[in-house]
């Protein structure tokens, strides 16, 4: 069976990690961190892009060399928090469209609540990369994905920071078919829902409105 869960636990990552993490990280580092780790992640979720041969002239000769072979990318981040990571994977792969989900958790059912979507509209040609640096029950993810996969893209993966061991149960059950890369799986959820240990919450602490 293919390989459904990717966990990146390169050096970097793990170092940006803990300052994201650290409850004394203010909004300005905490945006920042997100932005760079999802970078880093955008790294090895692309790893797999065909590539084609092409030519160039160097000033010295002509070099036989590789491009990217005409696959596009799209990404959606999940609103909000899923915003966080939009500028670190564009600045890896400024050509990708960007669309938008709109979700989120109901305080007290824990379930996802759908307010806004908006994808590239040649989503059915593109690649899409799902965003959102929390997997916690997995409700939002999977509803997210669900939602995206209405508009036929040819493939989806997904790609967060923290996830949940329930998160990723929830996803690979839901969705079989999808990748999952993050940067750590945490130990388990605690009665609100947070993933423990976690970094409390991401939206809040990107936006600075904890
Ligand atoms: C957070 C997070 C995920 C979701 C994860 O969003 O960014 O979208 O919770 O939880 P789940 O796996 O249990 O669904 P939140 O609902 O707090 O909204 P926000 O991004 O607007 O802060
Ligand atoms: N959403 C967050 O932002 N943090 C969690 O721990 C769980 C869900």
């Amino acid at each position: 069976m293919e390989k459904q869960v990717f966990i990146m636990d390169h050096p970097l990552i793990q170092h940006k990690l803990t300052y994201l993490r650290d409850k004394t990280t203010g909004s300005k580092d905490f945006r920042q961190l997100v932005s760079e780790i999802a970078m880093l992640l955008c790294y090895e979720a692309t790893r797999d892009l065909p590539l084609e041969e092409t030519t160039v002239e160097t000033p010295v000769a002509l070099a036989k060399t590789k491009i990217i072979s005409g696959r596009k990318l799209a990404f959606v981040p999940i609103l909000r928090a899923g915003l966080g990571m939009v500028d670190g994977v564009l600045q890896m792969v400024p050509a990708a469209k960007v669309g938008h989900i709109g979700l989120y958790r109901d305080p007290k059912t824990l379930k996802p609540v759908e307010y806004y979507s908006k994808l590239p509209c040649d989503i059915e040609q593109r690649d899409v990369i799902v965003l959102d640096p929390m997997l916690a029950t997995g409700g939002s993810s999977v509803d997210a994905i669900t939602i995206i996969k209405r508009s036929n893209p040819k493939s989806i993966k997904f790609m967060c920071i923290i996830a949940a061991p329930e998160g990723i149960k929830a996803v690979t059950e839901a969705h079989p078919d999808i990748q999952l890369y993050c940067a750590a799986v945490d130990d388990h959820l605690n009665e609100h829902g947070y993933i423990v240990p976690g970094l409390g919450d991401a939206g809040d602490r990107i936006f600075g409105t904890l």
